[in-house]
């Protein structure tokens, strides 16, 4: 066998630390049930999308299309994980909606739920702002660690175990956002 052949190529999407948890044809599919309850839900409201950056704009761009309503989008940053994979449990606000949400029905959309601690501080922003309702979308729901926060989540697209994930907009120091499917990385500490 020549030295060419024998390599193994390993690439960002086929990266040996990652497992799959849910691969593009499953999230297809589930995010299109989403869009389709939200749809049925907001007929005839003033409806915008809230997508919290940066984790949420794969969802939020495949959601957006799955829903046949007239919309809007607008986006806030917040900064929750100031230190790897563990929450700080302070939650900034480093980049506010761009327009007012006075009468709207608003979907807080969201990559992750943890902690909880994210969605809550956001909802309590939100909540005083005139919003004709709040509700939370979120792809996935990691139950199993919210000890500190009880939130009441409208749209989930998955639950997932307590252990770090990545990819379809989920990063890990940065890296992996751009992975078509949700992957756990097996040994974080060869990211
Ligand atoms: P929470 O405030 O603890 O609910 O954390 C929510 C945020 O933490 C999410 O929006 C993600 O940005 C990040 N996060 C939590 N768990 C994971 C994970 O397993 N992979 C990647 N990011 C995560
Ligand atoms: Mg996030």
């Amino acid at each position: 066998m020549s030295s060419i052949t024998s390599k193994i190529e390993t690439t960002e999407f086929t990266d040996p630390n990652l497992e799959i948890l849910f691969s593009e044809d499953l999230i297809r599919e589930r995010v299109g049930e989403l869009g389709r309850q939200i749809a049925a839900d907001h007929a005839g409201e003033d409806l915008v999308l809230v997508g919290v950056l940066k984790g949420s704009c794969v969802f939020l761009a495949d959601l957006m299309r799955a829903i046949d309503l007239p919309l809007s989008i607008d986006f806030m940053a917040v900064s929750s994980y100031k230190d790897g994979t563990k929450s700080s449990g302070d939650v900034e606000i480093l980049k506010d909606l761009s327009n007012p949400i006075r009468g709207k029905c608003v979907i807080v959309v969201e990559d992750i739920v943890d902690t909880g601690l994210t969605l809550s501080r956001l909802l309590e922003i939100l909540g005083s702002r005139g919003a004709k309702s709040i509700r939370l979308a979120t792809l996935l729901d990691k139950p199993e660690p919210r000890i500190k926060k009880e939130l009441s989540i409208d749209y989930t697209g998955f639950v997932v175990p307590n252990r770090f994930v990545v990819g379809y907009g989920l990063d890990a120091a940065g890296r992996y956002r751009n992975l078509p499917f949700v992957a756990v990385v097996k040994d974080p500490d060869k990211i």
